[in-house]
């Protein structure tokens, strides 16, 4: 009989959004009268932008003649959107990121998780608390870690607790770590790093040789002018970083799925014989084994954001949700409530009110106001007494989910 990898029964519990998806399907089957407003899985709503539309539509056209048909692509992306990339996102930033050193993808959730691939089974890997459920449960699926404790963490992870007492930056770890994941702007916190946090962070990679996974899915909500946007601002992350983008959030393309990884010639991991390997090479071979690239249409469309056109239209759909996320924080702390993130962020991070778990705010705001958002303590055991409200829905969604939040919680 077929073995199973066991490593999936250690998996403390459903992934996050699934199981959140289950509670609120059986509260609409108990209660079919009641309008649900989701804020909890951070899905986008709005219409993709016209620029990439029409260039999607074109792509169909030219799909549609034998002259203009597109079989297989390169799986590492066309050169065209590779150098529109290190263009608009790298090189305008000062970034040294070269077109060669970008992988086109299908999603960060994915590259994120297959990035384990190419990396040893034997390093000490650290993330922070809370944390995007991805990195943790993709190193628990790959028999990283033991099993987990009473509070969901599973042991052989390094955890960085970053709550309002560290004004949400955490510490640097204790003692060396291999690999450390870092998302900013934070998912779920909505807090983001300056310029000398993430120099704390490559100094410290670079003196540990530490490999930082970076996640910059959320870079394009960031709105003051100094926060970088990229790991590779920093002088040395070259030398220690990975980086990882998406369109889903910035473009709307949650359902269209593109997205890119960054990595750097010259960055090195550790064979086992001691010598010293191109991760560069390891990616480019894991996926040109494993991935047949992304379809010729959705990369033209990604292209189109990168247009005058598409960048204006993708900036009015960011400050869209960025209005949002103000109203919910405003709105919320009229409530009496103390939030945190939602302006470097889609995402409004709330205490919850007079030290209630997590999972009790999430049913009692499902049962009292039908509004979904996420428990913090899904995120990791530092973010209990924490709850996430996405700023992605429609103005007219959030507006009366602030309304019924006002009216149903007496906080
Ligand atoms: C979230 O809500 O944290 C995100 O939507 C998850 C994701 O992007 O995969």
């Amino acid at each position: 009989m077929a073995r199973i990898n066991d490593n999936y029964l250690k998996l403390a519990a459903g992934y996050l959004f699934p199981e959140i998806a289950r509670r609120v399907n059986a509260f609409a089957e108990a209660n079919p009268e009641a309008k649900l407003i989701k804020l909890g899985i951070g899905d986008v709503t709005e219409p993709l932008p016209e620029a990439i539309r029409t260039a999607m539509i074109r792509a169909v056209n030219e799909m549609g003649k034998s002259e203009s048909f597109h079989g297989y692509g390169p799986e590492q992306g066309y050169a065209w959107l590779r150098e529109a990339i290190a263009d608009h996102d790298y090189k305008a930033r000062g970034c040294e990121i070269d077109a060669s050193e970008i992988f086109v993808s299908d999603g960060s959730k994915c590259d994120s998780g297959n990035i384990l691939d190419i990396l040893g089974h034997d390093n000490t890997i650290a993330v922070c608390d809370p944390v995007y459920p991805v990195y943790v449960d993709t190193n628990v699926m790959a028999g990283h870690t033991g099993g987990a404790n009473e509070d969901g963490r599973y042991e052989g992870l390094v955890y960085l607790p970053m709550t309002d007492a560290n004004s949400f930056e955490p510490a640097l770890p204790e003692s060396p770590v291999d690999v450390v994941y870092l998302c900013y702007p934070n998912n779920p916190t909505g807090a983001t790093a300056s310029r000398e946090t993430l120099k704390a962070w490559v100094d410290y990679a670079l003196a540990n040789n530490t490999l930082i996974l970076f996640d910059a899915a959320y870079h394009a909500f960031i709105t003051d002018e100094d926060v970088p946007h990229s790991i590779y601002e920093i002088e040395g992350a070259r030398k220690c970083a990975i980086e990882f983008r998406s369109f889903s959030k910035n473009a709307g393309f949650t359902g269209t799925r593109c997205a890119f990884t960054v990595v750097p010639k010259g960055l090195t991991g550790k064979a086992s014989d001691g010598s010293d390997v191109e991760i560069h090479g390891l990616w480019n071979r894991r996926q040109s084994t494993k991935f047949n690239g992304v379809s010729y249409i959705v990369q033209r469309g990604a292209e189109a954001a990168y247009s005058e056109e598409g960048k204006a239209q993708i900036e009015e759909l960011v400050g869209f949700y960025m209005e949002n996320a103000r109203l919910i924080r405003e709105g919320l702390i009229a409530a009496g409530m103390t939030v945190f993130g939602g302006i470097n962020a889609p995402y409004v991070w709330v205490k919850t009110p007079d030290g209630v778990s997590s999972w009790d705010f999430f049913d009692q705001l499902l049962n009292e106001a039908h509004v979904v958002g996420t428990p913090g303590s899904g995120f990791g055991a530092s973010g209990e007494g924490y709850f996430r409200i996405s700023a992605f829905n429609s103005r007219e969604n959030v507006e009366e989910a602030l309304q019924r939040i006002g009216a149903k919680l007496a906080v």
